[in-house]
């Protein structure tokens, strides 16, 4: 009897123990204990589907450039195209194209994407290719700067260079890179599903065909813009601006953008900034795009007189001919190279010379609308991509456009 009494105690106090653990942390605790919050029945939630690399691309910030703002009275904002993974806003069009042409079987995995560019967009096909599986082989100029290639050879591209000769030409670096993908195709019918590949002369690369990425008239490099860069500009300004303006090298950007507005609210203007040797001034103004004489098949090699790399062209592309623009605004060299300066030392941002150029077309659609507007340029890549040129200062003094510029001064004879 004696040992009875404390084992029957002990239960009683393991069980009471046990039950006041479960009202403290069991779910029904909150109707007992009013600060603890009930745990809300969570439905099974879908996991949401990643998709590498290509899913950091585009979304980026609309970017106050708070000087040029504060100069004008106008809202100056820059959508910061530079931060896109491989650099520039080609990343987008790189994306499109590519995944366009895998749709449409045009390109299969394991194909190689052929590109003619010495620029932004063959480095954003470099970037973007292996996240699909595909290769990508460049055709540039041989008198294209030297990091450029590095770059594109150092991201896994096969780089071929050639002598540069106008486009008319059949060695011009944009036609190679056509047959290019012609050959790969060839190729791949004669290999067949590509088991045994014999050497002969091709790269294993070049099995499972080719497609060539054609950024100026491959329509997909409009949509990639009319797509995206358009309606987010849309939505991060929500619906709140009067003026977009970026210069145009295929004219995709200018185009997919222009459109997508315009369609959204016709009261949007969109202005084309122009640089020095490019005939779409008079194109969009006059209706013109240039003289006999100025052809792009009449001239044999640099066909541009401007430092400005990736804008500017002497022929209407698919792409352009897209736009919906209400005018132009020309720019100088020296009015980039002094913007450039200008928005490193006031508003800490590092830009190329297209993204220095847009800025002048941005400054020139607020003058012409007046204080209370807002205007919306691309910032299409980083400073980091032009040391050897727009930012070397030997370079620029050699060429007479070495920055001196104190203020917005440079902007005041047009
Ligand atoms: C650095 C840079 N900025 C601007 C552009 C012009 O954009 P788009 O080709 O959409 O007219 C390009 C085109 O290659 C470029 O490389």
């Amino acid at each position: 009897m004696a040992t009875e009494k404390p084992a029957g105690l002990f239960a009683a106090a393991a069980l009471s123990i046990a039950l006041v653990s479960y009202l403290l942390f069991s779910h029904q605790t909150s109707a007992i204990l009013p600060w603890r919050k009930a745990p809300r029945k969570c439905p099974r939630r879908k996991r949401k589907e990643r998709r590498g690399l290509v899913e950091a691309i585009g979304n980026t910030p609309l970017i106050r450039i708070n000087s040029l703002s504060d100069a004008t009275g106008c809202e100056i904002l820059g959508k910061a195209e530079f931060l896109n993974p491989g650099g520039s806003i080609k990343d987008r069009v790189a994306v499109k194209i590519i995944e366009e042409a895998l749709e449409s079987g045009a390109l299969v995995e394991g194909g190689i994407v052929t590109e003619g560019s010495a620029g932004s967009t063959a480095i954003s096909l470099a970037t973007v290719a292996p996240a699909y599986g595909c290769k990508c082989h460049v055709v540039i100029p041989d008198d294209a700067a030297a990091e450029k290639a590095q770059i594109i050879e150092a991201l896994g591209a096969n780089v071929e260079r050639v002598r540069p000769v106008s486009i008319t030409h059949r060695d011009h670096f944009v036609n190679v890179a056509r047959r290019r993908a012609l050959e790969a195709n060839k190729l791949a019918a004669k290999l067949g599903e590509a088991s045994e590949i014999k050497d002969n002369g091709m790269s294993k690369d070049y099995s499972k065909g080719g497609f060539f990425a054609d950024q100026f008239e491959n329509l997909a490099n409009f949509r990639a813009h009319y797509e995206g860069t358009g309606p987010e500009i849309w939505e991060q300004t929500e619906g709140n601006l009067d003026a977009f303006v970026a210069a145009a090298g295929t004219g995709g950007t200018v185009a997919g953008v222009s459109r997508y507005l315009k369609e959204k609210n016709p009261n949007v203007k969109c202005f084309l900034i122009d640089p020095p040797g490019s005939g779409l001034f008079n194109r969009v103004t006059r209706g013109v795009l240039y003289t006999k004489e100025e052809a792009e098949g009449r001239r044999l090699k640099n066909p541009f007189d401007t430092i400005t790399e990736g804008i500017g062209i002497n022929r209407l592309t698919k792409n352009f001919l897209m736009a919906d623009l209400d005018g132009a605004y020309r720019g100088t060299d020296k009015e980039a190279v002094e913007m450039s300066r200008y928005l490193l030392k006031n508003d800490g941002l590092f830009i190329g010379s297209s993204s220095a150029m847009n800025c002048i077309g941005a400054v020139r659609a607020a003058r012409a609308l007046g204080p209370g507007h807002t205007i919306v340029t691309i910032l299409c890549d980083s400073g980091i991509r032009h040391l050897s040129k727009f930012y070397n200062t030997q370079y620029l003094t050699d060429l007479g456009l070495a920055p001196n510029a104190t203020a917005l001064e440079f902007l005041d004879h047009p």
